[in-house]
Parts: structure tokens; sequence; C-alpha cells
């Protein structure tokens, strides 16, 4: 059986840690995955998820299993941080929730769902996107299709050839948008755009699934919902699919969550039953810890607060890297765009989508032992004091050539 298995390309995201642990050069700097690091270069734990875990600690009474769709309590929470507690499509029981194991987990179930509920629907994907996106898709046997998104000239949104594309989209179509955070762009619908959006996709007929992996990197909790609760309020279907990993820094901790929105609370049941059929196949039940240590946080007012500011102390310390970033640069005679550095400031979430190429960012590694995605992806949030003036030589020096 395995005597004639090749070897797999190492993951972009993934292979490119491996090949930086297997670097003994001191001074490395990784811009590769999207782990935030605090000012030290750590990926902290924070403070609240300590202090819960103290409380499961002391308060947990079993490990056996959860459920198939994984934890009520934490199903309520998360629906309720999702679209707020009073949103309609809650107090009428249009929506339910699957608890996951990551992002990756609640994506991959709605993948599974859409195979068995839908008749072929294709998943459409914004150009570019997370590289994840198309295999999770792909390997839940569905054809994926890209739309128009990102515009390199001006490093925004091409609005129009995203609407162009969406004209494209049939019926029973998965449209797959980033609730904010755009990864790799970093570049955002405005308001007004997630309205028309909202339109489009009802007059096409299309499912939105929300991937919504950066919640509380824009601007906060609430604000970063608001589109998407605006979307729930305009549509009668839709999937968000939720992950924990950076706003909590619980990555290994595997929490995600899948929130179905459905066109009456019957066919909430119905759809959740057949969420769960697909679940029982994949991994029978979700994992716990992960998601006790957030349904504790959220659901006990002092540290839910406390959570909020915690995750507001890791957007504004990202916030300030890309102002010193973009001034280094600008210092150092860089003009990553021909109207300057800017934009590195305007992108939201962890990711710059610098603009260097291929080639530029061999060298980086090569010669610099500075790590970032072929894209030319930068996660900012790996960038700090102590490393900012060595990543900025260095980007000089590869501009410089
Ligand atoms: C856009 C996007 N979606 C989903 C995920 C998956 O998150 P998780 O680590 O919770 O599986 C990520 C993680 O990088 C992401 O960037």
């Amino acid at each position: 059986m395995f005597e004639s298995v090749s070897l797999a390309p190492p993951d972009a995201i993934f292979g490119l840690n491996e090949a930086m642990s297997r670097d003994a050069r001191p001074n490395k700097i990784n811009l590769g995955a999207g782990v935030y690091k605090d000012e030290s270069g750590k990926t902290p734990i924070l403070e609240v998820v300590k202090e819960a875990e103290r409380r499961l600690l002391e308060g947990e009474i079993t490990k056996s299993y959860l459920p198939i769709d994984g934890s009520a309590d934490y199903a309520q929470a998360v629906r309720e941080l999702v679209l707020g507690p009073d949103h309609g499509v809650i107090r009428d029981g249009r929506a339910v929730t699957v608890h996951a194991p990551g992002g990756t987990g609640a994506l991959r179930v709605m993948g599974e769902l859409m195979k068995t509920v839908g008749s072929s629907p294709k998943v459409w994907l914004s150009n570019p996107t997370w590289a994840n996106h198309a295999k999770i898709f792909a390997a839940a046997g569905l054809e994926t299709r890209s739309y128009g998104y990102y515009d390199p000239e001006s490093r925004g949104l091409d609005f129009e050839s995203m609407l162009a594309s969406l004209e494209e989209v049939q019926a029973g179509d998965m449209v797959v948008l980033h609730g904010c955070c755009h990864n790799p762009s970093g570049v955002d619908p405005s308001f007004d755009q997630w309205t028309t959006l909202g339109q489009v996709l009802a007059r096409r007929g299309a499912l939105p699934l929300i991937d919504f992996a950066y919640h509380g990197f824009v601007d906060g909790t609430d604000e970063d919902a608001r589109a998407i609760r605006h979307l729930a309020d305009q549509l009668e279907e839709m999937v968000i699919c939720s992950s924990f990993s950076k706003n909590f820094g619980l990555y290994a901790e595997r929490v995600g969550a899948a929130t179905l929105i459905t066109g009456s609370s019957k066919q909430a049941g119905a759809v959740l039953s057949q969420a769960k059929t697909c679940v029982r196949a994949f991994y029978s039940n979700p994992p716990m810890h992960g998601a006790a240590v957030v349904t504790t946080v959220l659901n006990d007012t002092e540290l839910r607060r406390r959570w909020e500011e915690e995750l507001a102390d890791m957007r504004h310390r990202i916030q300030k890297m890309r102002v010193d970033l973009a001034a280094g640069l600008s210092r150092r005679n860089v003009r990553l765009h021909k109207d300057g550095n800017d934009f590195i400031v305007r992108q939201n979430g962890m990711f710059s989508f610098s603009g260097l190429t291929e080639d530029e960012v061999d060298e980086l590694c090569r010669d610099h032992a500075v790590y970032i995605l072929a894209s030319g992806r930068i996660n900012v949030a790996g960038i700090t004091e102590s490393n900012i003036d060595r990543l900025c030589d260095a980007i000089a020096q590869v501009r410089a050539g």
C-alpha cells in the first residue's frame, strides 16, 4: 500500500514554519502563519483564558462525550456574540449552531453539509483567498469558482469585478465571504458595499457563508459584526463560521462553530439534524476544553469585559506596527505602492498584502532570514519593536536590488 506513495507538497503556511525551524540562523523573523505575537515575540495565553481555565479545573466534574453538535451553552454564547443577543433570527429560533473543532472544522462540516443537502452547488471563493479554502471544499467533493475581489493596482477592493462575478452565481451556490480582515489582502467591503452584496446574493438565490476568523480585530466585537447582522436582516438563509483561534488565542485548542440561519425554526431543526449526521461520521463530537473556556468568558460579565480589553490590546499593537512599518519603509525611501506605504495602515486585521514579489520574498528568506508567504502576505502581528528595524532594512536592501 505505502511503497509507491510519493511525498505530498508542504503546506504553504505550515511548511514555512517547518522550514524556519530548520534554519539555524539567529534573529530569524517569522511573518508567515497568522499567529499573534506580543511585543516580546511570544504568542501569549490571554489572562482571561488562564482565569477561565482555573475556574474550569475547580468546577469540572466529567470528561464524558459532548453531544454530536457540541455544547448547547457554547452554541448559544457564540450565536449571541455573532448576531447580538436580541437579533430576530435568534428570537424566532431560526438559527442553530454546531460546535466544531476550529474554524477549519466548521468550514469542512459546512462543505459536507452542502454536498449532502445541496444539488451540486458550486462554492465561490474570493480571488485571492486563504489558501486552505479551496482545499477544504474540494475535500468535500464540491466544485470551486473564484470571484473578483482584490485590485493590486489600487491595493483596494475591485467591487465592480466582484459584482460582475456574482452575477454568474447560480441559485443554491455557496459564496464564501470573509466577515472582516480579509485574508490575505486585509481589504474589506464598506458597510454600503455589504448592503449591495446582500441584495445581489438574495437576488441570485445564493447561500452566503461568512468566514469569521478575525472577529474583533478591526474595531471591536459589535462593530466587526455589524455587516453580518445586517446581512442576517436582509437574507433568509446564511452560514457563519466562527473561529476562536485568534481572538481568544486558543489556536491549539481547536475552537470553532458554524451558525446556520434558516427560514424557520422547523427548517433549523432539520438542517441541524443533517449537520449532526455529517459530524458523526467525521469526528463524532467536538473537543470540550477550548469551547468551555470561551463559554466561561462570554457568560461572565467581568471576564467578558477583560477579554474585550485584551482583544483591544492585540488589535492596537497590530495597528501600531502597521503605522511603524509604513513609516520605517518610507524613512528608507521604500515605496511598496506607487502612492507610498499608507495602504499598509488602511488594511484590516493581522495581514498586510505587501506587494513584495515572489523573488523578493525568496531573497528576504535566503539573505535575511525573514519568512513571508510567497504571495507577499506579511503577518504584521509578528512584527515587534525589536525586529522592525531589521525588517525594514532587509526590505530596503531587497528593493534596492
Ligand atoms: C480566513 C480564515 N478562515 C479560517 C481559518 C481557520 O481557523 P482555525 O485555526 O480556527 O481552524 C483561518 C486561520 O488562519 C483563516 O485565516
